[in-house]
Parts: structure tokens; C-alpha cells; sequence
């Protein structure tokens, strides 16, 4: 197959081309405007590759993103290109609105034109699989998990931007037939990833022996799903998926957040040790995200049992990996960190309007 991939050189996105070209032998043809979350350097080992290509464009210039589609004439499109950050989201939400819900229109109209075009097979055949995140459907309370059914109630402009997008995939099925389909993910971990999130940022704060900022009081509950575990979801879905449904995505493990900067911090102190001490003296509370949703947890049965995927990794052997990768790395992650040294966003004193 030939997929489009939008957002591949961005943290789930370049896991997703890495594992279409390198495993799946699929032609990949990755679209991304290399915005501060896309790298190069994260597709680095396909880069070479004759199933793969590189067109650096904004998904929300129709125009680029028309010639893509007529140039390239995919059997498929993945849909990951986004602004992922909540906190960024808390303060400055234009490129979230342009990005996730603009762009998103775009590449759903010009994958509705190109479609139109196709027939037979070429057209039976052709599949829009928009990536989202579990986060639309709000927070939950103790109990409970995430279902596809689940009404939508997102509460962060990061999310409220995503659930947009969701609809707007949705609407395209059943108002125009356009062969779309959505998965809604859990939170990810992983190699590659951008050291603005938890896990990554706190991995590196705790080498540098710089303090680990645990909004609140730790309690927030994330459910973690390894990366590679995600995109080998994204090509189940993408290749066995029915059009027209939903699949939520996700491992089954719930952490509080204070529980993953623990396993970290140990982690840290088996593998990296420091004579100054323990990783978890540098721990330390501020103050909480404005809106900060309480738990997240996924059930993923409807993709586990009707397309048959399950998740490889548990909590522990991701957590070990990561940290593992991320001692290996510094190549990778050290001109990300010059360029975004860690300092905390999203508090509303820092409104850039
Ligand atoms: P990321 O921020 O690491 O990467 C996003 C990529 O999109 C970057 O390479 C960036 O350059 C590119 N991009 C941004 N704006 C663009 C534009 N206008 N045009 C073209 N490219 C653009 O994000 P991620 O964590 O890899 O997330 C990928 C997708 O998965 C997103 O849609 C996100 O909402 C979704 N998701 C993420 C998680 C998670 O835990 N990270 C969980 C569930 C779903
Ligand atoms: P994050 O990685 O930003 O993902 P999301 O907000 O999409 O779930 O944050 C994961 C959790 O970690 C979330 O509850 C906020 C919390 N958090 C901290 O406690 N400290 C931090 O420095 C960051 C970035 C996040």
C-alpha cells in the first residue's frame, strides 16, 4: 500500500514510519510542516529507504496538500499531524484551532476530492484514518473507563480541538461516504518523544539533576501505552478497520502520576546512578495544571477483540525501555532540550493571548 502519513516526524508519527517501511515494507509518504515538535532526526534510520519520502507542508494550505494528494495518489491516508501539548494549548490556542481543526478540514476535503476521482477497486479499497486521543471524552472519576461510546466532554483547548477534529472525520463519512475511520488513544511513552511531555522531561530533568515538577499533588491518573504498541494499532486499524467506527486504544495501565516520576526516578538510580543522591529528592510539587483532568482509562475491547491487536508491552518493560533509550540517545534528544530547556508552560499568569 501507498499512506500518506501526516505529522511522521513527530513522536507517534515517525513510530508509525518507522514500522510501516522498516517492518511492513509499505510506501510511506510522510507529510509534516516540521513545526518545533517534528524532527528529521527521528525517521533518521528510514530516511534512506526506497518506500519512503519526505514532503515538508502544512496540512492546512489546501493547495500544498492538493498537489500532495494528486502527485502521490495513496491507497490511505494516517491523520497524526496535530499540536499535541495541552499545557501549550493553555496558553496559546491559535495553532491549535489551525492546525487540529483547520488542517484536519483540509486534509478530509482534499482526500474527498481525490476520492471522488478513483474507481473499482482503487476506490472500495481507499481508507482516512484520523488519529485521536482518548482525551476528548473529559475526566473521569474513579470509576469507569473510556468506551467508543462514551459521550464527548473534552475540557482542554487541546482537546476541545481534537474532539472538533473528531466530528468533523465523522460528518465525512456520513454525509459524503469518504471511508474514514477514528482511533481515540491513550497516553503515549516512548523513544522519540518530545521532552515538553511527562515521562521525557522527566527523565532528563532527573540527569540533569534539575528539580521534577509534579503538578498538584501527583494524584492524576494517566493510562500509558507504549508507542510501538500504538502504531502497530494504527496499521491493524488502518488495514482491517471498518469505516465509518471508532476504535479506542489503550494497554490497561493506569498510573497515578506520582507512581510513573517514582518508577522513573528508580529507574534512574539503577541505571544512571548519582553520588548526589537519590533521583526522588528531587521531586517537588508546583503548582497544578488549570483544568487538570482527573483520570484518564481506556477500554480498548471492541479493537482487541473484533480486529484482533493487543499490547506488547506492559508498564514496566516500556518504562525500562524508554529510560534505556533515552540514556542511549543524547545524540537525539540534546539539540531538542537547547532549543526547549524544560521550563514550565501552561500556567495562566503566562497567557500569551
Ligand atoms: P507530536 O507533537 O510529537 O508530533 C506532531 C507532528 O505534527 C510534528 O512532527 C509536527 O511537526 C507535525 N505538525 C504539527 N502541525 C502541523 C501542520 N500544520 N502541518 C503538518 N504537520 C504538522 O505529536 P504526537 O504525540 O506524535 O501525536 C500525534 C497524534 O496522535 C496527534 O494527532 C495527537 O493528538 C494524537 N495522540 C497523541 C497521544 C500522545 O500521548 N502523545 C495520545 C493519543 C493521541
Ligand atoms: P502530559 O505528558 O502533558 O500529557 P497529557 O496532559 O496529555 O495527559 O502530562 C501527563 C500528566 O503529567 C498530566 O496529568 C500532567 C502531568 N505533568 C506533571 O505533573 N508535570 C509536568 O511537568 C508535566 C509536563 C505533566
Amino acid at each position: 500500500m501507498k499512506i500518506l502519513v501526516t505529522g511522521g516526524a513527530g513522536f507517534i508519527g515517525s513510530a508509525v514510519c518507522r514500522l510501516l517501511v522498516g517492518e511492513t515494507g509499505d510506501q510511506v509518504v510522510n507529510v509534516d510542516k516540521l513545526t518545533y515538535a517534528g524532527t528529521l532526526t527521528s525517521v533518521a534510520e528510514i530516511a534512506g529507504s526506497p518506500n519512503y519520502s519526505f514532503v515538508q507542508a502544512d496540512i492546512a494550505d489546501r493547495a500544498a496538500i492538493k498537489a500532495i494528494f494528486d502527485t502521490h495518489k495513496p491507497d490511505a491516508v494516517l491523520h497524526l499531524a496535530a499540536e499535541s501539548h495541552v499545557d501549550r494549548s493553555i496558553v496559546g490556542a491559535g495553532p491549535f484551532i489551525e492546525t487540529n481543526i483547520v488542517g484536519t478540514y483540509v486534509m478530509l476535503d482534499c482526500a474527498l476530492d481525490y476520492w471522488r476521482g478513483l474507481s473499482g477497486d482503487a476506490k472500495a479499497a481507499f481508507r482516512f484514518v484520523h488519529v485521536s486521543t482518548d482525551e476528548v471524552y473529559g475526566s473521569l472519576g474513579a470509576d469507569g473507563l473510556f468506551e467508543e461510546t462514551t459521550p464527548y466532554a473534552p475540557t482542554s483547548p487541546y482537546s476541545s480541538s481534537k474532539a472538533a477534529a473528531d466530528h468533523l472525520a465523522l460528518a465525512w463519512w456520513h454525509t459524503y461516504g469518504l471511508p474514514v475511520l477514528v482511533s481515540n488513544c491513550s497516553n503515549n511513552y516512548g523513544p522519540y518523544h518530545f521532552p515538553e511531555k511527562l515521562i521525557p522531561l522527566m527523565i532528563l530533568n532527573g540527569l540533569d539533576r534539575r528539580p521534577l515538577p509534579v503538578y498538584g499533588d501527583g494524584s492524576n491518573i494517566r493510562d500509558w501505552l507504549f508507542v510501538e504498541d500504538h502504531a502497530r494499532a494504527l496499521r491493524t486499524i488502518l488495514k482491517t478497520g471498518r469505516p465509518g467506527e471508532k476504535y479506542n486504544v489503550g494497554g490497561r495501565n493506569e498510573r497515578t502520576n506520582l507512581q510513573v516520576v517514582h518508577t522513573i526516578c528508580d529507574l534512574l538510580d539503577e541505571l544512571a546512578p548519582n553520588t548526589a543522591g537519590s533521583h526522588r529528592d528531587l521531586i517537588t510539587y508546583v503548582t497544578d495544571r488549570p483544568g487538570h483532568d482527573h483520570r484518564y482509562a481506556i477500554d480498548a475491547t471492541k479493537l482487541e477483540t473484533e480486529l484482533g491487536w493487543t499490547a506488547r508491552e506492559d508498564f514496566e518493560s516500556g518504562i525500562r525501555k524508554t529510560v534505556e533509550w533515552y540514556l542511549a540517545r543524547a545524540d537525539w534528544w540534546e539539540p531538542l532540550r537547547a532549543e526547549y530547556d524544560g521550563r514550565r508552560l501552561g500556567l495562566l499568569n503566562a497567557k500569551a493571548g
